[in-house]
């Protein structure tokens, strides 16, 4: 059984940057079958056209061409959301890239193309989105990772970009919540079937590695993620901001595979 009420958001509206592929399409879904109107954007238009389609179609959904590392790209995207579908409430900022490198591996470039897409894109998002938020019940939620918290090798980019983001959400909490507009985030475990994971955990062997360190002992789905954001944006939430929601079968918590008999000991 659903454990979320039948068109819970029917009548609401929902942005997603970074909506055309992965986790973020999960949660796109989720909403549209909760009852949303769904704007996904990304920078490739034919891919945002098809999520699009995936999700349900035009009565539901519209695909948007958007660069979250350009104010006035967010603007407009923003703009023909608003005008596809009249208003918004639910604005997630979910556009991210990664790849593994060392530091010494990584060009200047290379770091800022990260933390560009991942941190400047969500402040893009989120302050060009309060012009139409402004108001109590509006939702806001940023897709960060571990990785905000924990120090990860090869993973300088992503460590700072998603710091930046938990911290960015607690501010911006603050500032809008007298306004009744609510800010949280969710850092996702690793997820099933995804770009991220593809590119961190590539072979059977680094998944399995990686699973038996897990609490739960799996990767999550995206229809988990959508569960988490349904959450959030609900009325279940509505006094929950400012919060950073681990949705990652305990993953945080540390390592929690018991090889060699050290059962977590040392
Ligand atoms: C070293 C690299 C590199 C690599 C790119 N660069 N790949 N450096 N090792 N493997 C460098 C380039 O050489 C260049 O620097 C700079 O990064 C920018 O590269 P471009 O290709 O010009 O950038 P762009 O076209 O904007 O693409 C951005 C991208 C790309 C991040 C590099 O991979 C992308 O579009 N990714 C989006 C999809 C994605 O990454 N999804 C996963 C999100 S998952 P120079 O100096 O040569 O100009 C995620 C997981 C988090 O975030 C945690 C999971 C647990
Ligand atoms: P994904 O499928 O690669 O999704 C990334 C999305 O962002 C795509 O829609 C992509 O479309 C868009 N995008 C990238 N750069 C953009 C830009 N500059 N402007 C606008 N859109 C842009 O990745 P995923 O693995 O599902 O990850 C989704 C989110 O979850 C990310 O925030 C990631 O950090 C987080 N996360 C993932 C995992 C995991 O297990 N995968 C774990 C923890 C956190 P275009 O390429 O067309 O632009």
């Amino acid at each position: 059984m659903d454990p979320f009420r039948e068109n819970l958001f029917a009548g609401k509206t929902a942005f997603i940057a970074g909506g055309t592929s992965g986790i973020n399409l999960g949660i796109a879904k989720r909403l549209a079958g909760l009852g949303a109107k769904v704007s996904v954007a990304g920078r490739d238009p034919q891919k945002a056209t098809n999520a699009a389609a995936e999700i349900g179609g035009t009565d539901v959904a519209v695909g948007l061409s958007c660069d979250v590392r350009v104010y006035a790209s967010v603007e407009e995207a923003l703009d023909k959301a608003v005008a596809t579908f009249g208003k918004l409430d639910i604005v997630i900022s979910g556009a991210a890239g990664n790849f593994v490198a060392p530091a010494l591996g990584m060009s200047a470039n290379g770091f800022r193309t990260v933390v560009d897409i991942d941190l400047n894109g969500t402040f893009n998002v989120f302050r060009a989105s309060y012009a139409h938020l402004n108001r109590p019940g509006a939702s806001l939620i940023a897709i960060t990772a571990g990785q905000a918290v924990n120090a990860r090798m090869l993973q300088a980019h992503v460590c700072a970009a998603k710091a930046g983001i938990n911290h960015l959400v607690r501010v911006l909490a603050m500032e809008w919540g007298p306004t009744g507009v609510r800010v949280n985030g969710i850092s996702p475990g690793p997820i099933a079937d995804t770009e991220g994971m593809a590119r961190l955990t590539p072979t059977p062997e680094s998944v399995k590695a990686l699973t038996d360190r897990i609490p739960l002992r799996r990767y999550g789905t995206k229809d988990e993620i959508g569960d988490a954001t349904a959450f959030l944006c609900s009325a279940a939430a509505k006094y929950v901001t400012g919060t950073i929601l681990d949705c990652d079968g305990g993953s945080q918590l540390g390592d929690a595979s018991t090889r060699d008999g050290a059962h977590g000991l040392m």
